[in-house]
């Protein structure tokens, strides 16, 4: 039996040679010459004509895409709001734990705080003061924009995080998300930021920086990232003076003004932020 195999498996060697270089017939894997010439040359034209068909339709698109505006917007057109730090988990939405004794929790949040910081106090080049209560002017179509100064000392006793935090007394950092185009506020007022307890929770006092709590209209509108490379968000800060210990507060706030969408029963974060805060004792 082993020696049937032997030979079997001897013939089915040869076989295989055969079929990789037939020599009688001058073939390559079953193929002669002209047979592998033909079906080549098949595949080259082919492979050409699906990466020229690709190369057609992506330079299509790109010519329909604008640097400087998205064509397709989203319909909703009002922004969304958002806060720093942010702690952020899928289930429980944005919570922030206010832990001082935490060395490990105080630097987590001020690395996320630092971070957001860092873009204000980058040496501003392209930066320059503008008019309160003003809306920011185009000078020329298609140049570059230069960003208004959002100094950070507007933060008050936000302006050092970590010396609050460690005080139980946290600040959030409130800021609307970026729409290119979009103008908040009337002309006159500017969008004002507000914090309460979330249908009605406890949520102690609370203090703005700056004390205006404007977001205000001389930072409006973003003209996009290709002309407004050094753009600098506004921003409120509201510090919880005296936050319930051991619980989790629901805390709302929102950014009123003209032309500022709110949806009360769907979107959570249309023109307001809702998040957990606890601080531990
Ligand atoms: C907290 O930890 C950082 C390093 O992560 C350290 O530099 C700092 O001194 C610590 N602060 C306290 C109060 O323990
Ligand atoms: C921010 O304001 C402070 C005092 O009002 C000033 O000393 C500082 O130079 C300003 N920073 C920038 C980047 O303008
Ligand atoms: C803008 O809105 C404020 C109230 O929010 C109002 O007092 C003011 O008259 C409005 N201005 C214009 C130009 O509509």
């Amino acid at each position: 039996m082993s020696s049937q195999n032997k030979s079997t498996f001897g013939d089915r060697l040869n076989e295989w040679k055969l079929f990789l270089w037939n020599s009688n017939k001058n073939e390559f894997l079953g193929r002669g010459g002209k047979s592998w010439a033909l079906i080549t040359i098949f595949y080259v034209i082919f492979y050409a004509f699906l990466a020229a068909l690709f190369c057609i339709t992506m330079w299509v698109m790109l010519q329909t895409i604008s640097e400087a505006k998205p064509r397709y917007q989203d319909r909703v057109s009002s922004p969304g709001v958002m806060i720093r730090p942010r702690g952020f988990s899928q289930s429980k939405g944005i919570e922030v734990t206010v832990d001082p004794k935490k060395n490990a929790t105080v630097m987590k949040y001020m690395s996320m705080v630092n971070e957001f910081f860092s873009r204000y106090q980058k040496e501003q080049h392209d930066v320059k003061d503008c008019k309160d209560g003003e809306y920011r002017k185009r000078l020329k179509e298609d140049a570059e924009m230069p960003a208004c100064s959002f100094n950070l000392s507007l933060l008050g006793d936000c302006a050092d995080p970590e010396r609050e935090y460690r005080n139980g007394t946290p600040c959030v950092y409130i800021k609307m998300n970026k729409i290119i185009g979009f103008i908040p506020g009337n002309g006159t007022h500017s969008p004002q930021v507000s914090c309460e307890g979330h249908k009605g929770a406890d949520i102690g006092p609370v203090s703005y920086f700056p004390s205006n709590k404007k977001l205000d209209i001389k930072y409006f509108p973003y003209f996009g990232s290709k002309y407004d490379r050094h753009y600098l968000q506004p921003v409120v800060a509201v510090r919880f003076e005296n936050l319930p210990l051991n619980q989790k507060s629901a805390v709302e706030c929102r950014v009123t003004g003209a032309s500022i969408k709110i949806d009360e029963n769907r979107d959570k974060y249309l023109g307001r932020v809702i998040f957990r805060l606890q601080r531990i004792d």
